[in-house]
Parts: C-alpha cells; structure tokens; sequence
C-alpha cells in the first residue's frame, strides 16, 4: 500500500522528536498501521538546522501554509505551539479537508471548540494525545478505556516543568529562578514559561480532561488558574511536617450543580503515590464510577515521550481514515449532539479542605478568637500547629487544616481574622485535597 503522506509543522522539540522517532521506528509503526507514514514535508524558520535534522528524507520549507494547502498531503502535524499562526494553519488545514495532528494545548483550550466543530463537519479527525500529559496516554484511557462509566473526577500533575521545579527546590534546595532555567535547557517549558509558572498551560490541559471527562465545551475561561510563583518556601516544610506534598494539581470535579475546574498549589498526604510524582513526570488519577481510582504516570514533558503521544495519534489516523466518519471515535468522548450544558463552578462554591497560615501575637484569647471565626463560617478544624518565634513581644505562627468546607466561607473567614489586631500578617491559604 502507499505510505500516507505527513506534512510536519514546526522542527523544534516535540517536532524534532517526532521526525526521529518515525525515522527509527519506521518499520515496527507501518506493521502496527497496515501501511507507512513518511514525513514528506517539513517547515521550520531556520532552513539550515532544519536541514540539518532531516537530511534528504524530507523536503524543507519556511512557509507553511504550503504545506497545508499542498494536496499530496494526507496529514498535517501542527507543533509551532501558540494561538496565532497555529489556528490559521489548522483551520486551513482542516479546510483543505487533511486530518490534524497537534500537541498545541493552548490552541485547543482557547479555540477547540471551533476547531472540532469545522473537522466534525468536514468529517476529519483532530488528534491531540500530546496535548495533555505528554508521553502518557491519557487522552485514550479516558476517551476509549473508561467509556462504561461516568467520570467522577479528574486530578493531575499536568506540568512537567513546575514538578520539576517544585521537586528539585524541595531536594535540592535550589532556587527557583536556577531550576526554571534548568526546565527550559531540557525542553520542558513553554515558549512562554510563565504559562508553566502561573498554572496556564495546566489549565490548558485540564479544560480538555474536564470535556472529555464530562462531556462538556471547551471552556479554558472558566477556570480557575493560580500557579507556583507565590509559593514559599515555609509552606512546603510545614506542609511536610503535618504530612503533606504540595503539588500543582489540575482538578476537575462532576458535583450536582456543576463542574469544579480549577489549578492550584494543593496539598496532599506524603502518603499518596501522586504525592511522590518527582521531576518532569505527571501522574494523573481519575476516579470512575465502575472502576473506581485509576492512576496514569509517565513522562510529561520532553523530545521523545512527546513524540510518542504524536506518533501514537498519527497511527490512530492512518488506520481510520478511510473510516465512516460516523463511527469514529467523537473528538471530545462524547457525540458533538450530546454535549451538556453542565455549568462550570465559580471558585466560590468549591468546597475542599485548607491549609491556613497565619501570624499573631502569642498572648491568652488570640487562638480562641481564630477559632470561634472559623466555627461561625461553618469550618471545621483537622488538626492545628503553632511555631512559636523568638520575636518580642512574642510572636506565633498558627497552621489550621480544615475539614471539608465552601471557599465563600473560607474567605469570609479570612477577611475576618486579617481584620484582628492580633494577627500580623496576611493569611496563607492553600486547598488540601485527600484524593482518597
Ligand atoms: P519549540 O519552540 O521547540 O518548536 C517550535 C517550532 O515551531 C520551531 O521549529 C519553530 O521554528 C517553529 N515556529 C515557531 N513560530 C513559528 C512561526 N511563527 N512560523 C513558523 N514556524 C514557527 O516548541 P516545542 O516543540 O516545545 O512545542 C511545540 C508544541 O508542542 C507546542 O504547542 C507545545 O505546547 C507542545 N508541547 C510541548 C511539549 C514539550 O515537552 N516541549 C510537550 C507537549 C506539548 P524555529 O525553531 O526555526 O524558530
Ligand atoms: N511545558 C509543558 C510542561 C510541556 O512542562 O508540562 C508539556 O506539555
């Protein structure tokens, strides 16, 4: 049979891995495919490195968009990355009637909707297994693996260069700015670190684990978003004494009257396997009804794991493209006519459990009256600590972990205690999840 022709767009680290894992593998892909897959046109900016990677193997060129509109190719491969170029070249693409491949997240969370609706029309096929969690195919065991049951929650580690950050300050004492650099050296980071830095680009993945999950629009706006840059240090070691990892997670949550979707610093108990996801890994559990806790972990990041996720998606292609488009698998889970209108929560309504810091002036009173705040918004205390000072007047520093409760009620709560001439200092909060 003929190879089906592949047009790569962007020769840069997934691109790059993506070409070199084709290239070896060739054989062993064409046997799982029924046919070859050649890369046969390329663009990149610099044509000399390009070239350089590929040899004659495949033909270079700075434009794009002729690849795209050239109509001896069957797939297109988006790996540029951004909301700008890379939308045009995909909805031309998908104009031009070729099936997409991409690993762009960003371009997914913000335009998916769009992008599906033209593929679905055109009866064509956008694949992004890359997209979310890197060389872990998480995208399959939800979309196929776990289709009998209804999804219950989804939380992850979904960025690979905030662990990687997180895990290396924590065991190797580095800073943050020093290991941040260290990510982006080893390809990890986005174009935009602080997309990694700020939770962005874990939001990005998450909005598209929630639709797949949930059966509901891509709706990136909606989502809660805080990342790793207002940390501190102190945190991560009280956290560690009661327990504790902190983790970026993405959390996606079905309750009653909507979904949860919200990234955040969370802690969670040193106990848990996802609690000890180290470096550039992600780990991502999802809880179904039937089958219960399911856990994925591999390699979030990266040339080659990413690159397996693509190359994973273009063999799907190969061997479905002359498929009824009918009876292919829908792009978001679900058939674009079931799509609900399930609201996503405002972070408000989230309930969760919390750890909360604060600075007071150790004297009789002052513990009771934190305590009475927190019983009048209906929160519960777990357990509290106090680290006392060598301040004088004496100083402490009280740690609450809260029982389940509704962040209105935490911050009415917050609002309340910072107000106390007591207290002198803001009040650290972080959400604390048992994954249990
Ligand atoms: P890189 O920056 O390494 O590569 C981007 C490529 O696109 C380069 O070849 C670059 O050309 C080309 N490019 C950039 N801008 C333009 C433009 N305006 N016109 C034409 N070509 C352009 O990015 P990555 O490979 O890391 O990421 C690619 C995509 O994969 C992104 O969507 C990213 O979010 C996603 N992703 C990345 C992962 C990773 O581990 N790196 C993991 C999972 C997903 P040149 O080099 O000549 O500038
Ligand atoms: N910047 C992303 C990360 C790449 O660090 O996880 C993988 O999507």
């Amino acid at each position: 049979m003929e190879p089906i022709r592949v047009g790569l767009l962007g020769l840069g680290v997934v691109g790059g891995g993506t070409f070199k894992v084709l290239a070896r593998n060739a054989e062993e892909i064409a046997r799982r495919a029924g046919r070859r897959i050649v890369v046969t046109k390329v663009s990149a900016r610099d044509l000399t490195r390009a070239k350089e990677r590929v040899g004659n193997d495949a033909e270079v060129v700075t434009d794009p968009f002729e690849i795209v509109r050239d109509p001896s190719i069957d797939i297109v491969v988006e790996l540029i990355g951004g909301t700008g170029i890379a939308r045009d070249l995909v909805l031309e693409a998908l104009a031009q009637g070729k099936h997409v491949v991409t690993a762009n997240k960003a371009l997914l969370a913000k335009h998916g909707n769009e992008i599906f609706a033209l593929a679905s029309s055109k009866g064509l096929m956008v694949s992004f297994e890359a997209a979310v969690a890197g060389g872990i195919p998480i995208i399959k065991a939800i979309r196929e693996g776990l289709t009998a049951n209804r999804i219950e929650w989804v939380a992850g580690i979904i960025n690979g260069t905030t662990n990687f950050i997180l895990s290396e300050m924590r065991d190797r004492g580095l800073p943050f700015a020093d290991v941040l650099k260290e990510a982006q050296a080893l390809g990890y980071a986005e174009a935009d670190p602080t997309f990694d830095v700020e939770g962005v680009d874990a939001a990005h993945k998450l909005t598209l684990l929630a639709s797949i999950a949930f059966g509901i629009p891509v709706q990136f706006d909606r989502a809660h978003i805080e990342g790793i840059s207002q940390l501190s240090a102190v945190d991560i070691k009280y956290a560690e004494e009661l327990g504790y990892r902190i983790k970026l997670l993405g959390i996606t949550k079905r309750r009653a009257d909507g979904i949860e979707l919200r990234v955040h610093p969370t802690l969670v108990p040193s106990k848990r396997l996802i609690a000890n996801v180290e470096g550039a890994m992600n780990a991502v559990l999802v809880k179904g009804d039937a089958v219960g806790d399911t856990l994925y972990y591999g390699k979030g990041a990266g040339e080659e794991p990413t690159a397996s996720a693509v190359v994973a998606d273009l063999v799907d292609v190969t061997r479905l493209h002359t498929a009824d488009p009918e009876h292919r698998v829908p792009h978001l889970a679900f058939q674009p006519d079931s799509i609900s209108d399930a609201p996503i929560l405002s972070i408000d309504d989230v309930s969760t459990s919390y750890y909360l810091r604060v600075e007071v002036q150790d004297a009789p009173g002052v513990l009771a009256d934190l305590a009475r705040i927190l019983a009048d918004a209906s929160i519960s205390i777990g357990s509290m600590i106090q680290k006392p000072s060598a301040d004088a007047p004496p100083r402490a520093e009280i740690i609450f972990l809260t029982h389940e409760a509704v962040e209105r009620n935490v911050n009415s709560a917050i609002a309340l205690i910072e107000a106390l001439p007591t207290v002198s200092s803001k009040v650290t909060r972080l959400r604390l999840e048992n994954l249990g």
